[in-house]
């Protein structure tokens, strides 16, 4: 697949790309970053395991692309996730590589892919869920215009704490009116 831009003034400095086998062993590295494990709260998993979750998502008709930076190198992985075209709507993910983050390619990455949501598959609402003490990625959702819908109190546990989860959601409308 070709790289897709954003229709929205985004300097464009990452290309979205298909999602091909051999990127496997890259996301098998960076889901178990301690970081990643914190932020998402799961817990480290095998490359078998990440050939498995990859699979899963292709079987439940996700819309999974890899993000390449510049020098068209693979930085990370996004996803449309529960697309469900009778309600209009789907949830995202993205994950970056730990030497990609915070650099601005995630806002980059998001724009790209909510614009794919909205403007090809002509979905009504995209939306996520993440935690309460992400703020780099809350932070980054805002950014895109992205709301906080509701917060679920303790919603989640790790490392002897529980967290809250934050759900947040973006129109059509609201992305159509920037
Ligand atoms: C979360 C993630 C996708 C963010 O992408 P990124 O490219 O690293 O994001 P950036 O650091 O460039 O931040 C984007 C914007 O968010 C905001 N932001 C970043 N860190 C922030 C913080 N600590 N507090 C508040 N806002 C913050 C800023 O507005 C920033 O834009 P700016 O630098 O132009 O002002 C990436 O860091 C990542 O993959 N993390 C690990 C996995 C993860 O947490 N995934 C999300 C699970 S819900």
């Amino acid at each position: 697949m070709d790289s897709v831009s954003s229709p929205h003034g985004d300097p464009g400095r990452v290309r979205l790309r298909a999602f091909e086998p051999e990127h496997i062993k890259e996301l098998h590295r960076w889901l178990n970053d301690p970081v990643s494990i914190e932020m998402v709260g799961r817990t480290p998993l095998t490359y078998e395991q990440t050939v498995k979750h990859v699979e899963k998502k292709r079987q439940n008709g996700d819309l999974v692309l890899a993000i390449a930076n510049e020098d068209d190198q693979l930085i990370g992985w996004i996803f449309l996730q529960h697309i469900e075209y009778e309600h209009g709507r789907a949830g995202i993910g993205i994950l970056l590589s730990p030497e990609a983050r915070g650099r601005g390619y995630g806002l980059s990455a998001m724009r790209q892919m909510v614009a794919i949501g909205f403007g090809q598959l002509r979905l009504n609402k995209i939306y996520l869920t993440t935690r309460g003490i992400n703020e780099q990625a809350i932070g980054l959702y805002k950014k895109v215009g992205f709301v906080v819908e509701g917060q679920l109190r303790k919603h989640g546990y790790s490392g002897g704490q529980y967290y809250d989860t934050y759900f947040m959601g973006l129109l059509a409308s609201e992305w159509s009116a920037d």
